[in-house]
């Protein structure tokens, strides 16, 4: 298995590219089963998540061809040869139950594994079928698998959920595209990639309003088109390359990036005392001399601090002149990277959802290793400041979520290189 080596090598300067976002992607991707016509999507980062979902469409009858070396995908369901997502598929990667809304909505029927939990949360789906049962399909659960059926067509309903969750959302909005009547989601996710979605749906002939705000009314239509979507910079990975010029020292342009997509960790970051501009090609972030301060975070939905930045905004912590407070609120078990921190020399205690991170003048290098993708991610920053090799393994979760993470950071000055594993 492959291994990242980082070596602490001082100050970032330059340019890096922000791919397309994998959250938005993922969800566009599933949105291809609505409709029998071509969807292409544009600005495709090349991760492995990709692949994965690819595989589980494809299983669908969906053909996908990768074309501008992987930046375009061509969608094409024409017809659904099979109705079922099998859980050997479907445990890879939990953005895959997002095939269940479009499935059942365009085939009256859908038969998609149980996604069960991961390393950072029990990660329920009842919102999820809740919503589907408001729109009036009959949901079983037998043997791990959701058998959904609506053979009459879905109806539209109120949804109101109890949380804001992203993935319901997002399978309630596409379910209800193709919905008789008006469907209202009520505490709807305000992510930008649902509202991304959202968008795409649109291209493709739904009528959505309010997507981006708390109630999202979606106005049933008999049927859906193709359409061509550009995906939206991806926030975590921007978030996460302005994070390491604070640690490592520097300014680093990040090209494409958008402040819009990231208000509350901006904000954060500038208490921390990055220097933000908006720049004609994107953002710069510039470190000024001094220590970085510390700053308390409470991650919450959009436009809240997100959790796919509580990680790397940690590493950052370790290195800051005093005391913060992490708290987490979305997922239970979102703080696997504290121990591997510590391994380096971090200062940082967790009760429960709670984090106190005491920073430190210095930390060192270690072999360390992570069972989610941002925490992994983390401990690369963390290594980029500390003295000596940090080696960081299990980086499958990495290629998951960040294109080419070595090769862009070693274009601004990071030592830091990828070891082939056997
Ligand atoms: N939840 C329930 N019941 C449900 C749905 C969610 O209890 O039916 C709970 C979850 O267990 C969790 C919380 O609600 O504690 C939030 O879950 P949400 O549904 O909002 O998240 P998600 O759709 O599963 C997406 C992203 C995550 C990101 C979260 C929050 C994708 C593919 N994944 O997950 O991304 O952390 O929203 O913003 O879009 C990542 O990229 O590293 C990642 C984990």
């Amino acid at each position: 298995m492959d291994s990242i080596l980082v070596r602490g090598n001082g100050a970032l300067n330059g340019q890096i590219p922000i791919a397309g976002a994998k959250n938005t992607v993922l969800k566009l991707m599933c949105a291809a089963l609505l409709t029998d016509e071509p969807l292409t999507l544009t600005n495709v980062p090349r991760l492995a998540d990709i692949r994965t979902l690819s595989d589980v469409l494809e299983s669908l009858g969906c053909e996908i061809a990768q074309l501008a070396n992987g930046r375009v995908l061509a969608l094409n369901a024409t017809q659904l040869t099979s109705h079922k997502a099998d859980y050997d598929l479907v445990r890879k990667l939990r953005a895959s139950f997002n095939v269940l809304g479009p499935m059942l909505a365009r085939a009256g029927e859908a038969i998609v594994s149980m996604p069960g939990g991961c390393a950072i949360g029990a990660r329920a789906v009842d919102m999820h079928l809740d919503a589907l049962e408001r729109l009036g399909a009959t949901i079983e659960l037998k043997d791990g698998y959701v058998h959904a059926s609506a053979p009459k067509g879905l109806k539209g309903a109120e949804i109101p959920l109890r949380f804001a969750s992203v993935g319901a959302t997002e399978n309630a909005m596409t379910a209800a595209t193709l919905a008789k009547g008006t469907t209202v989601i009520k505490n709807a996710a305000r992510e930008p990639d649902t509202k991304a979605l959202a968008d795409c749906l649109i291209a493709m002939g739904a009528q959505i309003e309010g997507a981006g705000t708390e109630t999202i009314t979606i106005q049933g239509v008999d049927s859906l088109h193709g359409a061509t979507q550009a995906v939206i910079p991806d926030r975590i990975e921007m978030g996460t390359f302005m994070i390491a010029p604070m640690i490592a020292g520097g300014s680093v342009e990040l090209l494409g990036g958008r402040l819009d997509l990231i208000p509350s960790f901006a904000e954060k970051m500038q208490e921390a005392g990055a220097i933000i501009e908006e720049t004609k090609l994107g953002l710069r972030v510039t470190k000024p001399d001094g220590p970085i301060k510390p700053v308390n975070v409470t991650t919450e939905p959009f436009p809240g601090f997100p959790t796919d930045l509580q990680a790397q905004f940690m590493a950052m912590m370790c290195f800051a002149d005093g005391v913060s407070v992490l708290e987490e609120t979305i997922f239970e078990n979102r703080f696997m990277h504290a121990p591997e921190l510590l391994r380096m020399g971090a200062h940082v205690e967790v009760h429960g959802g709670t984090a106190t991170v005491t920073g430190v003048d210095k930390m060192n290098g270690a072999q360390v290793m992570a069972t989610d993708l941002r925490a992994s991610v983390s401990l690369i920053l963390a290594g980029l400041r500390a003295e000596g090799e940090t080696q960081v393994n299990r980086v499958y979760h990495l290629d998951r979520g960040y294109e080419r993470i070595e090769e862009k950071l070693s274009a601004v000055g990071a030592n830091i290189e990828r070891v082939k594993g056997s």
